[in-house]
C-alpha cells in the first residue's frame, strides 16, 4: 500500500517494521472525523486559491462517497494501509486518481490525529452522558420502590448507624451525576482545532478555515476552530488523560457500588438480592448464584486505571512537539471507553431488579448498638456533656455484651447506675429504626434533579 511518504528514501522500508508501525487496526474508528476534517481542509485549499472550484467539488464528492460507507457500516478499511490517513487516501486515489494527492497539500497527519482524536472525545462525551443519565434513571427508580426503607449504615465495614436505603442510593446518585457534569465540562473545553500543518501553521490563513467551517456545519453548532498555537495542536494530548481520569472516577464509583453489593448480596450480610439474569451458577455447586457482573465490575478497575497510568507514561517528557510514542495515545482510550460505555448500560439494567431483603433487614436493625450513637444523643439533649455520654453509653455496651442482655428489657433500676435519665421506656422508644432516621434533621432525604 503506497504511504504518504517516501520521496527520501532509497530503500523500501521494512516488512517487519511496517507491519509493526501499523495503527489501522484501531483508528480506523476515526474514519468519519477524519473525513470532516478533509471536508474542511478541502474547502480550506479552494479559499485559499490552491484548488479550483471543479477540483473541489470532485473532492468532496469523493469524500462524501467514503462518509456513506462509514455512516452506512459498510466501510471495511484496508489492513495493509499504515493509519487511518493513509487508509482514506488510498480510497480516494481509486476514486479520483491523482487529484487525491491534491488535498494532503499544507497538512499533516498529525493535524488531522488531534481533530480526529479531539472529535472522538466529543462523540464518547454525548455517548457516556447518556450511559450515565440511564444510571441516573436505575437508581431512581430503585429507590422509589423503597421509599420509606431503614437500612443498615457502615463505616469501617462494621455496623454504624440506621439510614434510610434512598439515601444509600443517593450516595451513588451523586457520584454519577458528579462523573456526569464532570464529563459535560470536559465536552465543553474540548475543541477539535484545524490548520496545524506538520506543527508550525500553514500558509492557508485563518479565514479561509474559518469560512471553510461555516461552509460545512452552517448552522449548526459546532466545536471545530480554527487553530491558535499550532505546537500545542499537535503536541497536545492533555484530553485523553482528562478524559481517562475522568473514566478512572467512573469506574472508582463503579467498584465501590459493585463491592457494596457483592458483600450486602452473601449469605453473612444478606441484606439485598440481585436480579437472576446479572449472576451465574456455578459448574459443580448446584446451589450457587455468584454476582460474576459486578466481580468482573470491579476486576475492570484494574484495566481502566492502568489504562490511564499507559497513557500518562507515554506522554511523560516527551520533547515537544508530535512524536510516533502518541500513535500509542488510541487503544488505552478506545478500551477504557468501551469498557466503561458496556458497565453503565448494564448496571442501569440491573438496578431495578436489585431488592431489599425487608425480613432480614428488620433482623438486622434489632441489632441494638446501632442506636448506642442515640442514646448518647438523647442523654446531650439531657444535658449531658457528649464525651460523658458516649462514655456512659460505652460502658453500659460493654455490660450489656458482657452480661448478654437486651438494652430495652434491662430495669430502670439497673439503667439509673449508668444515668439516671436512661428509663426503660426512652430505650424503648429510641431503640427503633424510625426514631434513630427521624432524629437526623439535617439530611433533605431528596434526590436531587439532574436533567437541564
Ligand atoms: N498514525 C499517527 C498517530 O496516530 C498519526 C500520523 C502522524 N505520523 C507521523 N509520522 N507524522 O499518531
Amino acid at each position: 500500500m503506497a504511504t504518504l511518504w517516501g520521496g527520501r528514501f532509497k530503500k523500501p522500508i521494512d516488512p517487519d517494521f511496517e507491519t509493526f508501525s501499523r495503527s489501522i487496526q484501531y483508528d480506523y474508528r476515526l474514519a468519519e472525523y477524519d473525513i470532516y476534517h478533509s471536508l474542511i481542509h478541502t474547502r480550506a485549499l479552494k479559499n485559499g486559491g490552491i484548488l479550483d472550484g471543479q477540483e473541489c467539488e470532485r473532492i468532496l464528492a469523493a469524500l462524501g462517497e467514503v462518509l456513506r460507507e462509514v455512516e452506512q457500516g459498510t466501510y471495511t478499511p484496508d489492513a495493509a494501509a499504515e493509519d487511518i490517513h493513509s487508509e482514506i487516501h488510498g480510497r480516494l486515489e481509486k476514486k479520483i486518481g491523482a487529484l487525491a494527492a491534491k488535498l494532503h497539500t499544507l497538512r499533516s497527519r498529525n493535524d488531522q490525529i488531534a481533530f480526529d482524536e479531539k472529535y472522538y472525545c466529543l462523540q464518547v462525551t454525548v455517548n457516556i452522558t447518556r450511559r450515565l443519565e440511564d444510571v441516573l434513571d436505575a437508581l431512581m427508580q430503585l429507590s422509589r420502590k423503597y421509599p420509606e426503607q431503614p437500612f443498615v449504615g457502615y463505616t469501617h465495614t462494621q455496623r454504624a448507624q440506621v439510614v434510610l436505603f434512598s439515601d444509600y442510593l443517593g450516595a451513588f446518585f451523586l457520584m454519577f451525576k458528579r462523573d456526569l457534569e464532570r464529563i459535560k465540562e470536559f465536552g465543553d473545553r474540548t475543541i477539535p482545532y484545524i490548520g496545524a500543518g506538520a506543527l508550525a501553521g500553514s500558509s492557508l490563513n485563518r479565514k479561509d478555515y474559518a469560512r471553510a467551517i461555516q461552509d460545512l456545519f452552517g448552522d449548526t453548532e459546532t466545536a471545530v476552530r480554527p487553530v491558535e498555537n499550532s505546537l500545542d495542536n499537535v503536541a497536545d494530548r492533555d484530553f485523553l488523560a482528562e478524559l481517562l481520569s475522568i473514566l478512572s472516577i467512573v469506574q472508582m464509583h463503579l467498584s465501590r457500588l459493585a463491592e457494596d453489593f457483592i458483600l450486602y448480596s452473601t449469605q453473612e450480610f444478606a441484606l439485598l438480592d440481585l436480579p437472576e439474569e446479572f449472576c451465574t451458577g456455578s459448574s459443580l455447586m448446584p446451589h450457587k448464584k455468584n454476582p460474576d457482573f459486578l466481580e468482573l465490575v470491579r476486576g475492570y478497575t484494574g484495566k481502566i486505571y492502568g489504562n490511564l497510568m499507559a497513557l500518562l507514561t507515554t506522554m511523560k517528557g516527551l520533547p515537544l512537539t508530535y512524536n510516533r510514542d502518541m500513535q500509542l495515545d488510541k487503544e488505552p482510550v478506545f478500551e477504557a471507553v468501551a469498557i466503561v460505555e458496556k458497565e453503565l448500560q448494564i448496571l442501569a439494567k440491573l438496578l431495578p431488579g436489585v431488592a431489599v431483603e425487608e425480613a432480614a433487614v428488620a433482623r438486622a436493625l434489632q441489632d441494638e448498638f446501632l442506636y448506642a450513637t442515640e442514646i448518647a444523643e438523647f442523654l446531650v439533649f439531657q444535658r449531658v456533656a457528649f464525651k460523658e455520654a458516649h462514655d456512659i453509653v460505652g460502658r453500659l455496651v460493654r455490660y450489656a455484651k458482657e452480661n448478654k442482655v437486651s438494652l430495652k428489657t434491662m430495669s430502670d433500676g439497673q439503667l439509673a447506675e449508668f444515668h439516671p435519665a436512661l428509663r426503660q421506656q426512652e430505650m424503648a422508644r429510641i431503640i427503633d429504626p424510625q426514631y434513630a432516621i427521624s432524629s437526623k434533621k439535617t439530611i433533605s432525604h431528596k434526590l436531587p434533579e439532574y436533567h437541564a
